[in-house]
Parts: structure tokens; sequence; C-alpha cells
């Protein structure tokens, strides 16, 4: 399959790395240019390009700060009228300054949506980089992790499941893009590592107002002088705020 990612961060780098090492072909693209990326790529058979990661993909990923979602708009315009566009981002009003639709309740992929011009599927936004890196099992492994995934499109949703897996992680379908605040930061879904009976569970309990208090909290302990951000710790800190 051909897969453009745009982003090439924390998560867009990793996945990337992970989707080519199963023999997908991926573009990789950031906002600096493809000679910023030849650390990334070296060794690998991903492709890093200047703006036309979108234009022949079949998957589009979409792994940028929030707030930049906009600036996506033009790339994703020359990307074939099939292609499925994902969005991996979460809404930060501290890093990606406050956006009064999304502090309104709009789920953060609706708005993204809405910028980029596209249908969008929501996944991958709900673990951390560390989760992503270091915690994915082969499908069928005993206690595989899982993640929620949301969209409008059963099919697109399949198929993106599909990469998912190849990813290491199993999935579970959150409905659709209107009910993607389950899957947002603050929500005992986020970034909770929880196999998918578990996850089930913690989707059907999200609570939409106390999800923006709760990440705001979550944030707050995480900068504490002396706080060491540990992937078990976060994982600990996100389960005992969003319980
Ligand atoms: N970190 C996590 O644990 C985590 C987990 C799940 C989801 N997420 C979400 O996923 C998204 C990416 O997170 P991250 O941690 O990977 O971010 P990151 O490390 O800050 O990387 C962001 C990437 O976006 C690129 N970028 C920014 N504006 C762009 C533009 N206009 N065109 C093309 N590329 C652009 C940056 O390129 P330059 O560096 O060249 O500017 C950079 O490669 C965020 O919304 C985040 O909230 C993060």
């Amino acid at each position: 399959m051909k897969i453009g990612i745009i982003g090439a961060g924390n998560i867009g780098s990793l996945l990337a790395k992970k989707l080519d090492a199963a023999g997908h072909q991926v573009k990789l693209a950031n906002s600096r240019g493809p000679e910023s990326l030849a650390d990334t790529v070296a060794g690998t058979g991903i492709q890093a390009v200047e703006g036309e990661a979108a234009v022949d993909a079949d998957v589009v990923i979409l792994s940028v700060p929030f707030a930049k979602n906009p600036d996506l708009a033009t790339v994703l315009a020359g990307a074939p009228a099939g292609a499925i566009v994902v969005d991996t981002s979460n809404y930060y009003p501290a890093r990606d300054s406050k956006i009064p639709e999304v502090e309104g309740g709009k789920p953060e992929t609706v708005w993204a949506s809405e910028q980029v011009g596209r249908p969008l599927v929501k996944a991958w936004n709900a673990l951390l980089t560390q989760t992503l890196a270091e915690a994915g099992l082969e499908a069928g492994a005993p206690d595989r992790i899982a993640i929620p995934i949301s969209g409008d499109d059963a099919a697109a949703k399949a198929l993106v499941s599909d990469l998912i897996s190849v990813t290491g992680f199993d999935t579970v379908d959150a409905g659709t893009l209107e009910e993607s605040w389950r899957l947002q930061p603050g929500t005992p879904a986020y970034c909770t590592e929880l196999t998918a009976d578990e996850l089930k569970a913690a989707l059907t309990a999200a609570d939409k107002k106390r999800a923006p208090s709760n990440r705001d909290a979550i944030m707050a302990s995480f900068s504490k002088p002396g706080a060491e951000f540990t992937r078990a710790g976060a994982v600990a800190t996100n389960r005992s705020f969003s319980a």
C-alpha cells in the first residue's frame, strides 16, 4: 500500500518505520524539508519528500501538532479523492493555544476534518510514543494492547485497523467522528494501555464534561518540579485522573 505520512516527529516517524518494515511504500514529510529527515530514513525504505507525500497515496496519515492541521489543506488537496486520511493529533490548549470551537465541545477530529477539507479517521492518538515504540505485539498475543479508532466510514476504519495491527495493537471501534471525544485526552481510553475488553468499558465510561479538566490536571502533574516522565508513570497517572 502507498502511505504518505505528514509530520515526522515522535509518532509520524515511528509509524513510518513500522509500516515500512511491514512492506508498505512510505513517503514521509515534515515542515523543514527532506534533507532534515536524512537520519530518520537512513537504512529504511522510507522516502523523505517535500510536499508530495499525499499525491498518489492510498492512505495519508496526519501527525502534526493539532493547531497545525489547517496548514495541511493544501497538501491534501493533491491527494487522490479515494485516499483514506487518518488523524493522530490531540488538542492541548497550552501547546496549541485555545481553539474556541474545540473549547465549546466540538470533537477535535471533527474540527481537524473541517480544517483539512476531508473526512478523517481518528487513530493512533490514544497511545504514548513509548507505548508505540515498545509495547506492540503480534496479532493474537495474550494481553495485546488495544487502541480506539473513530470515523464515519466503516470500510476506511477496517483498513486502518489492519494497519494498526501491523504496528502492534488491536483496535476497538469507538463509533463515528462525532463520538470521537471518547478517545480524547483526559478520558479513560486515552493512553491507558488497555486490552480490547478493558478499552470497550473505558470508552463507555468516558465523561465528556470532565475530560478537559482531567487533561489539564494530568499535564500539570507531569510538569511539577522534579517530576520524571516514564511510560509506567504516565499510564498510571492517566488511569487515576480519568477513572
Ligand atoms: N507524543 C505522543 O506521545 C503522542 C501520542 C499520540 C498522539 N500524539 C499527537 O500526534 C501529533 C504528533 O505528535 P508528535 O509527538 O509526533 O509531534 P512532534 O514530535 O512535535 O512532531 C510534529 C511533526 O509535525 C511536523 N509539522 C508541523 N507542521 C507541519 C506542516 N505544516 N507540514 C508538515 N509537517 C509539519 C513537524 O515538522 P518540523 O519538525 O519540520 O517542524 C514534526 O515533524 C500531535 O498532535 C500529538 O498530540 C502524540
